[in-house]
């Protein structure tokens, strides 16, 4: 299967999907970021759809419909958010149906959004980790694929915290996607 990888940040997770083996077509971000550079030295097509407005005159459709395109420009069948920080609206999902895989840093359906490690610290949590689940249009509430715990320690920052979780994203990601891709797991 084709892949498509959405990121807007750092791009450790993109890593770990490449040296997987999973066959990437190209990258999206909504920004300049190094995941974007973490593509260009795997000779990975990039595609830059930058997002111009946080604000109330954001168009989400609009904006989707920008990114659907690239995808669909290089015959993507299976599109994977790791790290991607805009939130898209229906036309990916009608693009695509069950087929956008999203991983998030926390034990859904606990701490939804784009704070998730800091308010499950806040929260006071012994407990965190990661969920791999397929994405629709409400926010992070889409079927669980995968989850895997992590300890939540006295003295974590949301840094240490994240980082722990991470390091369990970059394993159970890959082995989700692989499986799918490979026909071992119906979406
Ligand atoms: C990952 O922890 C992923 O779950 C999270 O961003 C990180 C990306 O790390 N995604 C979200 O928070 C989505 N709401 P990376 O940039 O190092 O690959």
């Amino acid at each position: 299967m084709r892949v498509g990888v959405l990121v807007s940040g750092s791009g450790s997770i993109l890593s770990a999907l490449i040296q997987s083996g999973i066959d990437i077509c190209v990258v999206v971000s909504d920004r300049p970021c190094l995941g974007l550079d973490v593509a260009r030295s795997n000779a990975i097509a990039t595609e830059l759809v930058e997002r111009k407005s946080y604000g109330g005159d954001f168009d989400r459709n609009d904006y989707t419909s920008r990114v659907v395109e690239k995808l669909l420009n290089y015959k993507v069948e299976l599109v994977a958010m790791a790290g991607f920080m805009t939130i898209l609206g229906e036309p990916i999902f009608d693009a695509f149906p069950n087929k956008v895989l999203n991983t998030h840093p926390a034990l859904l359906p606990s701490f939804k959004g784009a704070h998730a490690v800091e308010a499950s610290l806040a929260a006071g949590v012994k407990l965190s980790g990661c969920t791999v689940h397929i994405a629709t249009p409400q926010v992070d509430a889409g079927p669980i694929l995968a989850q895997e715990a992590v300890p939540v320690f006295e003295n974590d920052t949301p840094a240490s915290l994240h980082e722990r979780i991470k390091e369990v994203e970059r394993r159970l990601y890959p082995k989700c996607i692989l499986e799918i891709s490979q026909g071992g797991h119906v979406l």
